[in-house]
């Protein structure tokens, strides 16, 4: 291996959310404890080092390494005047309602979910409502009768995909996503695919990103994107928004002018086009380390606490685990973790319907850490 993920690296000194409560092994919020790769520290020091910090134009290469990354990737052709650069995936998710909806409108999401969906559509005067994804066996499939019939009400403008979906770590297959799509132009409304976690793909399994269906799925849809995750700088505030269709596309711009947004920053932008143009090896060894992690969890809670289930990680770095044979409620289960055994996890139910029982766990950490945080797990378990 060229990067060391194992690498002990203490971030008290740093204002990290994530680390905010010292006394508790944070596995919560989804940001990793690895550096982020050299070319984007290089890249940032360089600029650093000018020691001047004035309004920078986009670095000439941005469009190249996204298109070149995107093409290499995930397979598909980008074309520039898709591209609207936001402050955030969360921020875009927000001006994706608010310009392309009305006051009243409703919104479909499929909750289990990351809990700013909900929140970008009540925030905005929207009304939510859920298609709630059909748990079989420990694996989650999409109930198409019902979201059909959610497309099919009056009101709804607009589906909020995520692709992989957080928390549940699942990676869409082309079936699933052509039958949303179809439905989606059936019945009138637009497709907003949050594909954050489109990079992180765990080996043995494929993404599909939704503008590579193409044609009318590809016009219908808003594809939010960022390096945010894949590379760790999530505090640079930069993510990338495709919108083929020009008329959506204008919507979304002029709602973002309107506001007087202006997306991105220049560290942001910095860090972006060096990881795309150059970040692809760094990746794939994160995505190694990740499986391993997600193979230590797997096959500790099978040895050593089989009544709890840990689901199959396809993409992202969030494990979702079943404790509900525990019996206990959420907030018991919640004050188990953080009483007894010291770690700020995110509850299930956090992410809305039927998250109830379960954990999401970040394991974007070195693995020593996740070892000791599984151990205190199963003390706290077993000390109950
Ligand atoms: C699905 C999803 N979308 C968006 C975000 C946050 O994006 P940003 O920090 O760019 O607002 C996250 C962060 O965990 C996420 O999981």
């Amino acid at each position: 291996m060229a990067f060391d993920f194992d690498k002990p690296i203490d971030r008290s000194a740093t204002r990290s959310g994530k680390w905010a409560d010292p006394e508790l092994l944070p596995l919560w919020v989804a940001d990793m404890d690895f550096e982020s790769p050299p070319v984007v520290q290089e890249a940032i020091a360089a600029r650093a080092a000018h020691n001047l910090y004035g309004y920078d134009r986009l670095p000439e290469n941005y469009f190249p390494a996204l298109q070149g990354w995107f093409k290499a990737r995930q397979g598909y052709e980008l074309k520039e005047d898709w591209l609207i650069a936001t402050s955030g995936v969360v921020n875009a998710l927000h001006l994706a309602v608010q310009a392309l909806s009305l006051p009243g409108d409703e919104v479909v999401i499929q909750p289990p979910v990351y809990h700013p969906f909900p929140r970008a559509i009540l925030n905005s005067g929207r009304q939510l409502v859920t298609s709630p994804l059909r748990r079989v066996e420990s694996r989650y499939e999409i109930d198409f009768d019902d979201l059909e019939a959610k497309f099919a009400r009056r009101r709804v403008k607009l589906f909020i995909l995520c692709n992989p979906h957080n928390p549940i770590g699942k990676v869409y297959s082309r079936q699933e996503l052509k039958t949303i799509g179809e439905l989606a132009l059936k019945h009138g409304v637009v497709v907003v695919s949050d594909e954050i976690h489109g990079d992180l793909i765990l080996p043995g399994h494929e993404f599909t990103p939704f503008a590579s269906l193409g044609g009318e799925h590809l016009n219908n849809s808003v594809i939010a994107t960022a390096p945010s995750k894949t590379f760790n700088l999530a505090g640079l505030g930069t993510s990338n928004i495709f919108i083929a269709n020009p008329g959506l596309r204008d919507q979304f711009a002029r709602f973002g002018e309107g506001l007087g947004l202006h997306g991105g920053s220049l560290y942001g932008f910095i860090a972006c086009e060096a990881a795309y143009r150059a970040g692809g090896p760094w990746l794939d060894e994160l995505l190694a380390y990740l499986q391993g992690n997600a193979q230590l969890v797997q096959g500790f809670f099978k040895a050593e606490l089989p009544e709890i289930k840990a689901d199959e990680l396809q993409g992202s770095y969030l494990q979702w685990v079943d404790f509900s044979a525990l019996g206990l409620d959420d907030e018991a289960l919640e004050a188990l973790m953080r009483e007894r055994a010291k770690l700020w996890v995110s509850p299930g139910i956090q992410f809305g319907e039927g998250g109830s029982g379960f954990l999401r766990l970040n394991l974007a950490t070195q693995r020593s850490r996740l070892q000791t945080a599984l151990e205190r797990i199963k003390a706290a378990v077993r000390g109950q």
